[in-house]
Parts: C-alpha cells; structure tokens; sequence
C-alpha cells in the first residue's frame, strides 16, 4: 500500500523565500558589504548534500560563501551523531567561536543536523552553549530562512527541533554543489531498518523515495551542467520505491538512470544487504554507465552479533550476495562498514569478522568502535568489554584489511584503467588525482587541463589507499 508522502508544497517554499528576501533587507540595511556564511559539514554524504542545499538557500538570502570562519558573519554546524566522536569534535568546533563572537558581537552562530534532532544534545545546547544563536534538527532544514529572520529580529535564541517522524520530502530548493566532476543525487531520505546500535533512523526519519521523474529531471540537469560521476544517495538505496506502489524499485531506477543520454558514470550508496537482489546485480551488470563498486556494509562476521544488531541477514546470505555479485561482475570493487566492540561481542565473535574479511577480501573498509548512542536498543545491552581490549581488537582488524586492500591495489599494477580526473594532487610527485570506475584513488602526472576529463591511465604503482600511474598518450 502506498503511504500519503508529504512534499513541501509551493505555498511552504514561496514563504521561505519571502522569509530570505527579508533577511537579505535586514543585512543590505546593517552592512556596507555582502555577508558572508561559512558551512561546516561533519559526517556522511547525506549531510553533505543537505549543506549544498543549505549553500543554496544562503545564496537565495544574498551571501556569500567563505571557508574562513573569522570573516564569517554566519556560521552554521550541520552536525552528525552516528558515533560520540563525531559529536565530541563538533562540541570542540562550536566551543571555539565563543571567542569569534566576542570580537564580532554579531556574528550569528548556527547548529543544525543530526545532532539538535536528539532532544537531549539540543537541551545540552541551550544550557552550555549560550552562544548558540540558532538550532535546528534535519527536519526543520528547508524552515532555515524562517529561522535566521527569526533570530535577526526577536533578539532571543531560536530553536526548533519539532520532527514529525514521517519526515517531508525537500524539493524545490537548488543546492550549491562543490566544484569538480562528482555530484550527489538524493534520491530517498530517512530509515526504516532500526540497526539496534543506530541513532540514524531516530533523527532522520521514516523512508521516503523522492519521485523518479523528479531524479531522472534532475540527472538530466546535471549532466547538462557538465557533472561526470553522478552518486545516487540514500541511507538505504536497496529500499527504494518500497513505500510506493507507483514507483519503481531501485534496480528499474538504475536502469532508468541508466537510459539518460550522456556521458557520464552512475554510483550509488549505501545498500543495505538485506534489501539487495540478484536482479541489482545483473542491472549493475547490464548498465554500462553504473561503476562496477558496491558499498555494502556487512558490520560482523558473527550471526549471533548480527542477529544482536537486527540486521535481518547472516553471514551466509552475505557471502551468497558477494559471489552472485561477482559473478555478475568479476571486476566489481567492494567496500564495507565494519563495527568491533558491539556489546556482547565475544573475542570468538571478533575472530568470525577476521575470517569473513579473509573469505570475502572487500577492497577497503570503513572500521569503528562501537559507540553507545542514547536511545538506542543496544545502549541498554550489557557491554563488558574494556575500551582497551576494544582498541585492540579494531588494531588487529586494520592490519589485517590493509594487507588485503595492499594486495588488491597491487593487483592492477600494470594494468590500464578509465580514470575520471577530479582535482589535483597533494602527492609532490603527481600532479592530478581522479577516480577509477570501482572509486580508486589514482594519483597521475598531467596538465590541470585534465581536469573533469576521463582518460586512460597505466597504474605503476599502488599502496594501501591509493594507485599511481600515468596518462596514457
Ligand atoms: N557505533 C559505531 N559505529 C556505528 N555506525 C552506525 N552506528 C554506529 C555506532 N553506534 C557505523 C555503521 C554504519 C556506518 C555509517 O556507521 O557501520 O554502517
Ligand atoms: Fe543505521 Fe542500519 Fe539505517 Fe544504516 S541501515 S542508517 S546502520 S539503522
């Protein structure tokens, strides 16, 4: 059955701009030059791309952007709560412009994203960080213009974290996108799965798929503009269209995708496994604009563990995914998301996660330490496993996958790749750095003028992270 989906509507986007035309007024009255914002991004390509949407609404109430805090007369923090970590670096972040604020008395100060979403960090806010001028969770993002006039003429702290679970889809609003050849495509928003460990489907919301016509109309407009490596994004790409009778599922959009003339490559993430079927990877197979590369995140290699974190797969059903896919596509690239330290976990349990990464031999990882989120299943599951004895384990678990990703990289020591140049190289001895079809790092020598182009490179070398060649003639 299909669920009634709440898109903005015209009336909700033409009061937001009514609301930036007024705060471009107030700063065109208080300021002989243009105001400047500076957007701080922390976590995941979702927040990413909700920082290109809040660039766009920034431009719409007449600033301009800058990277350097101090010239800033708006800051904005669009925050991420996926692990303490990421929370303690943000505290750190915004702790800093108490001091910005005491030379610039008018300088505004904005935290928004994951982590306002949570009543608690958004309580922590008003109370420790007095000088937090605006606060907002993910689903008040599009209200941002309201917000910021709110603040720029009632003289007290303007907080919203109202989040109606269901969550709305954003349309209307033009993103900023950062210069080069890649872009994001939000093509769903939200979670439905409830990983026991995850704080995600509590501050993001309900799945909802955007309209396909309405992603098809804007990877057009992308390729039109020149973009070259298009990543359709969602927390859970393998859901999409589930909660629409009317729309396809995400293999038919990838074909769809697919059919877009052009060129230009197609990735996407991330997938859940639970969600993934054959029939994605013989569309990976049969589209040739779809890069060969999955990030599918397995987190263990225990089904006890995994059973622990509600993912609704075992270890087995994992392997199957993985050979069927490369079956499908011998030179696919695969990537995972690994959690040691899960509470409960058993020194046995962490062997059975080295064993899968040896059976399976992902091309890279993303790795982390449990982090206990408030309000999740798992934070009230006994955790007796030491810090210490934790950091060992995730230790152990790096030097095991970089000798695989050391040993896939050098596999292609040799060979000839397609690489998308992107930008240009920190590497002394190389110029440019680009992205293979499988979401390699290269780092080549060759002019800037390489630049957004696709060329044919001869990998001479390769490490853990990255390859090394040169352009070919
Ligand atoms: N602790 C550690 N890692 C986590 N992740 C999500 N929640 C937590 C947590 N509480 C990891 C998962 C997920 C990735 C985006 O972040 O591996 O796939
Ligand atoms: Fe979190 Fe699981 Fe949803 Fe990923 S699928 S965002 S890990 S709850």
């Amino acid at each position: 059955m299909s669920r009634e989906q709440i898109v903005l509507t015209r009336e909700e986007l033409d009061l937001q701009q009514e609301y930036a035309q007024r705060v471009r007024q107030i700063y065109r009255d208080r300021l002989p030059r243009q105001p400047l914002a500076c957007v701080t991004t922390f976590g995941c390509q979702q927040n990413e791309a909700d920082s290109e949407l809040i660039r766009g609404m920034l431009i719409d109430m007449g600033f301009g952007l800058t990277d350097d805090e101090r010239r800033a007369d708006l800051l904005i923090f669009n925050t991420c709560a996926i692990r303490e970590h990421a929370e303690m670096r943000v505290f750190g972040n915004v702790g800093q412009t108490s001091h910005y604020k005491k030379e610039n008395p008018d300088l505004v100060i904005c935290v928004c994203g994951c982590m306002p979403q949570q009543p608690q960090v958004a309580d922590k806010i008003k109370q420790s960080y007095p000088y937090v001028d605006i606060v907002f969770g993910t689903h008040a993002l599009w209200q941002f213009p309201r917000l910021l006039y709110r603040r720029l003429t009632e003289k007290k702290r303007v907080f919203d974290i109202s989040g109606d679970q269901q969550g709305r889809i954003l349309e209307g609003i033009r993103p900023v996108r950062k210069e080069g050849p890649a872009a994001w495509l939000s093509i769903m928003y939200g979670c439905n799965n409830f990983c026991s460990y995850c704080i995600v489907p509590y501050v993001r919301g309900r799945e909802r798929s955007r309209d396909p016509q309405v992603i098809l109309r804007e990877l057009k407009e992308l390729v039109d503009e020149g973009y070259r490596d298009i990543t359709l994004l969602g927390q859970n790409v393998n859901s999409y269209g589930l909660d629409r009778e009317d729309y396809p599922d995400f293999a038919g959009l990838l074909e769809l995708c697919n059919n877009v003339p052009g060129d230009f490559r197609i990735r996407f993430m991330t997938s859940h496994p639970k969600d993934a079927t054959p029939r994605l990877f013989e569309t990976m197979a049969r589209c040739e604009k779809v890069c060969h590369a999955i990030h599918l995140p397995v987190q263990c290699g225990s089904d006890r563990v995994l059973r622990e974190m509600n993912r609704r797969y075992d270890v087995k059903r994992y392997l199957e995914l993985v050979d069927y896919a490369r079956k499908c596509m011998p030179d696919l690239t695969i990537t995972s998301d690994i959690i040691v330290g899960f509470p409960g976990e058993t020194e046995e349990e962490f062997r059975e996660t080295l064993e899968l990464l040896e059976r399976v031999r992902f091309d890279s990882l993303f790795t982390f330490i449990y982090s206990r989120r408030e309000g999740t299943r798992a934070a009230s599951m006994p955790d007796p496993v030491s810090r210490q004895e934790k950091q060992r384990w995730f230790d152990r678990l790096l030097q095991v996958q970089n000798r695989i990703s050391r040993e896939k990289n050098a596999e292609y020591v040799g060979r000839t790749v397609e690489v998308l140049v992107d930008g240009v190289s920190e590497d002394p001895d190389f110029d440019l750095t680009g992205r293979t079809r499988g979401f390699k790092l290269v780092h080549l020598r060759g002019g800037r003028e390489l630049i957004g182009r696709t060329v044919e490179a001869e990998i001479t070398r390769s490490s853990t992270v990255a390859l090394f060649g040169k352009v070919k003639a």
